[in-house]
């Protein structure tokens, strides 16, 4: 099954004129190319000369090249999924995200299609279609590995049509900087434990990748959509990028003070995740340091005129400072 289509989504209907870049029924890639396309999604610097000044025509095509070049065409469908030893399977099953990565990249992927489609640019409407399609893939690579482990979810809402799909984007854009930058420390943290077999762990570095591509392509979309807006609309805009940000806020307040509910369990992967990956969890300065040092080094790769998300590094770093630890 390499249509992506298991739950009716179907984003070429969505985004009117997107092609899916894996056609369904295509052959898989060898691992040559496999390899090859790896490497690709990890550096990329454009060959056009100049500043990629906000808001120019510039910026919005070599960012949207950027995002066309790195793409990675791995397939849900040939991915391995190692037998685990019984003390590892039984921690992949008890941990506590299953359940929300399943819903969030559902969100996700509606959301990002629902603003694709109202995009007039077509380079801008087809790299965020592309974005898309890569949280489908990430959903389906999610129920591949549920279903292999035998974890059981809890059954999914229907994913509602948002009514406001710029505020849509932007929630999920923003939860994506939020989220990723904690992912990618937790990730190199679980990865350093050694509790979880390999060729899983490298099953989902190109998933987190990908995140750093998505948000690498949020920070930029954002930043030339601003720029482009008539005085009026941008008060608007920035109107509602503060409540996007304080509905965030909000949100993770509420999580954090429902801690010890279920829903809490899952939503609260970011404080508790330390404790679920490593068998001793450090101290919140040095994870605070891994993250900030993992986000840096999978930014690294791509072209320094591109702009990187700055707000959760910035808060983080003065985080470190106040917690008496020099940031880099
Ligand atoms: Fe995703
Ligand atoms: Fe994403």
């Amino acid at each position: 099954m390499d249509g992506y289509l298991e739950d009716g989504f179907d984003i070429a209907q969505l985004v009117p004129g997107f092609r899916p870049p894996v056609a369904a029924g295509a052959p898989a890639a060898d691992a040559a190319a496999l390899d090859a396309a790896d490497a690709g999604m990890r550096h990329w610097t454009s060959p056009a000369e100049g500043l990629f000044t906000p808001g120019s025509d510039l910026h919005r095509r070599e960012t949207c090249r950027m995002f066309r070049d790195t793409f990675n065409p791995y397939r849900p469908a040939v991915l391995d999924w190692p037998r685990l030893p019984p003390q590892a399977l039984a921690r992949i099953v008890a941990l506590p995200i299953w359940d929300i990565a399943v819903q969030t990249e559902g969100k996700a992927k509606l959301r990002m299609a629902a603003y694709a489609g109202t995009v007039p640019d077509p380079d801008m409407r087809a790299a965020l279609a592309l974005n898309a399609w890569e949280e489908n893939r990430h959903k389906e690579v999610l129920a591949r590995m549920v279903a292999a482990y035998g974890i059981a979810l809890a059954p999914e809402a229907p994913y509602a049509w948002p009514a406001d799909a710029e505020r849509a984007y932007l929630v999920t854009g923003f939860s994506e900087c939020i989220d990723s930058f904690f992912a990618f420390g937790l990730f190199e943290l679980a990865r350093r434990s050694g509790l979880f077999p390999r060729e899983l762990v490298d099953t989902f570095e190109p998933v987190m990748q990908e995140e750093c591509r998505h948000i690498l392509l949020f920070a930029n979309w954002i930043a030339w959509h601003r720029a482009n807006l008539s005085p009026w609309r941008r008060l608007r805009f920035e109107a509602k990028v503060a409540a996007v940000w304080a509905f965030l806020v909000w949100e993770r307040i509420g999580l954090a003070r429902t801690v010890g509910s279920d829903a809490a369990q899952d939503n609260n992967f970011t404080l508790n995740g330390a404790q679920a990956v490593a068998a001793e969890a450090p101290a919140l300065p040095d994870l605070l340091a891994l993250c900030l040092a993992e986000n840096e080094r999978r930014f690294a790769g791509y072209d320094a005129r591109l702009l990187r998300p700055a707000t959760v590094p910035r808060l983080v770093r003065l985080a470190l400072r106040m917690l008496g630890r020099a940031a880099h």
